[in-house]
């Protein structure tokens, strides 16, 4: 699985993203470890706390298919700028791997490579409730 495929997954979920409220669609796809690529998109609620955003949809898909190993990750909206995952995405996917490698996106299909660890020093750990 190339980069530019894991985009192009990426980016067919972003565009079935609901995003009424923003207008900033996003799409997620994660390539497991099984070699099947989950994706998520985000979804906006007139309640707007109730929100979910890509990423979080496309681990949910992972995990509810039995995946939880995860090799790298692609990120797309329909901004201008790279999107990056947020705060709380970040600290979801840390849950399954510091190593991940994420391609942060701008919409034309331009990219930063980063790991989460990059992305997410420190984060929160199981290890700090023992
Ligand atoms: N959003 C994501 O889906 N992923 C991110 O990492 C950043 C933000 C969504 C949430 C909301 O629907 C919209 O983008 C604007 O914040």
């Amino acid at each position: 699985m190339t980069d530019e495929e894991l985009i192009a997954c990426a980016r067919a979920a972003r565009d079935k993203a609901y995003a009424p409220y923003s207008r900033y669609q996003v799409g997620a796809a994660l390539l497991g470890a099984d070699g099947v690529v989950y994706t998520g998109c985000n979804v906006e609620s007139a309640a707007f706390g109730a929100g979910l955003c890509a990423e979080r949809g496309a681990v949910a898909q992972a995990v509810a298919a039995g995946c939880r190993h995860f090799t790298k990750a692609a990120v797309i909206a329909s901004g201008k700028g790279i999107c990056t995952p947020c705060g709380i995405c970040r600290q979801l996917l840390a849950e399954f791997g510091a190593d991940l490698e994420i391609l942060c996106c701008r919409s034309d299909g331009s990219y930063v490579r980063h790991t989460l660890q990059t992305l997410l020093p420190f984060s929160f750990d199981v290890g700090a409730m023992e």
